[in-house]
């Protein structure tokens, strides 16, 4: 961080700026002025400019349960009218989601279409498998349409929706299926990888193996591989669908009935059902996709997440349509054929803008650096990467050689839990400089304190925290009031008042702008996915012959971390490397690839405290290669940390 307050400021471009929805810094204090001074009215404003209102709100925010807070009281509407039927007169022919498959298969669906589509599917959700207002679907699906439509359709009918990422285990997927009590799945045979066929149907028999609340699993036929189909439990999208009206009357929602849920990892215990309601979340969805990717009617919007993570929820499917946007999906491996794929799709498409991961970007920059020029990438206006801190060097490369140093980089702070972007660059007025969140959005009281409530000094990490509640905030963790509050409101407090901590750490520089520094509690950032070490330590220890375990993140050049496991076992063996093999084998079934160790050692033991505390700071420590600076004269055992650090060269 030494050269945190000296880093190179890029202004924005002065002809981009001249139509950007905000177009100058003065913009940007006026708008956040007026949220510090009116805070109800700043946001009473909005929900009643940018939502479709069946009946108006009575009282913008209600606190007086305070974690627990009511946006827009009063105020009745569909999240699938927002982003579909609202549209019909002005853009019923413009495509709604641009697909592109695997293997180059593209298919334009159009507002009319996808409200067809999402219609037709609601009504067999209601039909065929008795789905109502307030049930839990599990959604488990490729980057396909149908899981947009599948998105939608549970809106529209006020049904909550889960969604697994596709790339988690049949055990994982069972604890998120029992912890939200789904009483539907919906999946897909398969879909396609690197243009070979890859199955999703056969996870989802052996989750719903043993007891289930689960009563029906529709499929959706991708890639018609040959499946195992239970009779009386499994339905075939493609038939029921069939006979379905395109018409189906949306259910009128209250502001604060849940929309989704979506499971993710904290740094304790298993996984926490992130609830998200309906009205703050989709207004503050569209707001973002407004001010930050500054899309216009014209433009085609492309994200690269997985509809399995918020980024998908929120800047595929919500955000886009919310604001009438062409949103590209790609079902494909970003990387395949070659480094190119992602340029040509921006060619091919006419892509405006380009929000990835900086995992992405640091792959896409060592297999292709100059991919970028091969290809007519000269549509492309605002860059965007989120899900952890980018370096400056893939900053660089983003910014020169993909945006031929002529676009804004937006790099977009956020989380499950916040709903949408919170700290970001506003792309026509915020002077950027490499790898830096910038500034809080306008409305988003963020801010570095410790734990007191105070500034830390400059240049002094502190805790990311937000003061006030926003409107698409969590509502809560599924099934767990007590964890809500812990999680979120326990640990910081400004004028004696709890206030929202992230997780995160955070360093403001001379400037005031943010940086994020990552997180300061049990969680990794492996690829951008988070992971808690509580999880994969779990998973490990269902190896019978580990005694003990912790797991810890260790810096990973493209991965940004990776997952370093020390353990202790039981007995000795003699074939390491296969002890190895199996545990990674049971982290692949209890969890799922994205949690695989990339460095696992057997140790004589971990290094604790004498009341048995795992000294995890020292780990890390170890696992970069850091000599030892912490006091071990503590430890039960010192002599286990000189042994640990001889293991790990
Ligand atoms: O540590 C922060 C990191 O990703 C975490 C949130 O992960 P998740 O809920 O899975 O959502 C990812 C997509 C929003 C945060 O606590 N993170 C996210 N965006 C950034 C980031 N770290 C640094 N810079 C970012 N732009």
């Amino acid at each position: 961080m030494s050269d945190l307050h000296n880093r190179k400021v890029y202004h924005p471009n002065e002809e981009f700026a001249k139509n950007a929805a905000i177009k100058s810094m003065d913009e940007y204090r006026a708008l956040q002025d007026e949220a510090t001074n009116d805070y109800e009215g700043f946001w009473g404003r909005f929900a009643k400019e940018k939502l479709d209102w069946v009946e108006p709100f009575t009282n913008v925010l209600d606190e007086s349960d305070f974690p627990f807070v009511k946006w827009f009281d009063g105020g009745k509407l569909n999240v699938s009218s927002q982003c579909i039927d609202r549209h019909l007169d002005a853009r019923g022919d413009k495509t709604a989601i641009l697909f592109e498959g695997d293997r180059g298969d593209v298919q334009k669906i159009t507002y009319k279409e996808l409200s067809k589509n999402v219609n037709k599917f609601a009504n067999l959700l209601k039909e065929d498998f008795e789905v109502k207002k307030g049930d839990r679907v599990v959604i488990y699906m490729p980057m396909i349409p149908e899981a947009a439509y599948a998105m939608l359709a549970c809106a529209r009918i006020g049904a909550i929706h889960s969604i697994v990422f596709g790339g988690f285990s049949a055990e994982a997927l069972k604890d998120r299926i029992q912890d939200a009590e789904a009483k539907v799945v919906i999946t897909a045979d398969g879909a396609y990888r690197k243009t070979k066929p890859y199955m999703l149907k056969p996870v989802v028999d052996t989750a719903l193996e043993g007891e289930t609340p689960v009563k029906k699993v529709l499929v959706v036929e991708r890639n018609n591989e040959e499946i195992n189909w239970v009779d009386g439990r499994d339905y075939s999208y493609h038939e029921l669908i069939k006979n379905k009206s395109d018409v189906c009357a949306p259910e009128v929602m209250d502001s604060e009935d849940p929309l989704f849920l979506l499971y993710t990892s904290g740094s304790t215990g298993k996984p926490k059902g992130v609830q998200h309601n309906s009205a703050g979340y989709i207004l503050w969805a569209q707001m973002t996709m407004e001010w930050v990717f500054d899309v216009k009617e014209d433009d085609v919007y492309w994200c690269t997440a997985d509809v399995g993570w918020i980024t998908g929820h929120t800047y595929i499917v919500y955000g886009p349509l919310a604001m009438g946007a062409t949103t590209v999906m790609f079902e494909g491996v970003i990387t395949y054929p070659d480094a190119g794929r992602p340029w040509k799709m921006v060619q091919d498409h006419k892509v405006n803008q380009f929000y990835t991961a900086p995992t992405a970007i640091r792959v896409l920059h060592k297999m292709g650096e100059h991919e970028p020029a091969n290809y007519d990438v000269s549509s492309l206006k605002v860059l965007g990467t989120v899900g952890e801190p980018i370096d400056p060097p893939a900053w660089k490369w983003y910014y020169e050689e993909v945006g031929n140093s002529k676009c804004a980089i937006v790099d977009t702070y956020w989380q499950t839990e916040t709903g949408g972007h919170v700290v970001s660059p506003l792309p026509g007025a915020t002077p950027i400089k490499p790898a830096c969140a910038t500034l809080p959005l306008p409305g988003i009281m963020a801010e570095i304190i410790d734990e007191e409530g105070n500034t830390p000094e400059l240049g002094e990490k502190g805790l990311m925290c937000i003061t006030r509640p926003w409107p698409a905030m969590i509502r809560g963790v599924w099934g767990d009031k007590e964890r809500f509050i812990k999680s979120y409101f326990g640990d910081v407090k400004k004028d004696g008042k709890p206030v929202y901590f992230t997780g995160d750490g955070a360093v403001y520089d001379k400037d005031g702008y943010i940086t994020i520094t990552g997180r300061t509690d049990d969680v990794i950032n492996v690829s951008g996915h988070r992971m808690g070490t509580a999880e994969v330590e779990a998973a490990i220890l269902k190896d019978d012959n580990v005694a003990e375990v912790a797991v810890v993140g260790k810096p990973h050049p493209l991965k940004g971390e990776g997952i370093f496991a020390y353990i202790a076992l039981k007995s000795e063996v003699s074939d390491e490397e296969a002890e190895k093999k199996s545990i990674n084998n049971i982290i692949k079934q209890e969890i799922g690839n994205i949690a695989l160790c990339d460095h696992i050692i057997f140790v004589p033991g971990l290094p604790k405290t004498r009341s048995g505390k795992i000294m995890r700071r020292i780990l890390r420590s170890i696992a970069k290669g850091e000599e030892i600076t912490q006091d071990i004269s503590t430890l039960e055992d010192p002599s286990i940390v000189e042994k640990i650090v001889a293991m790990a060269k």
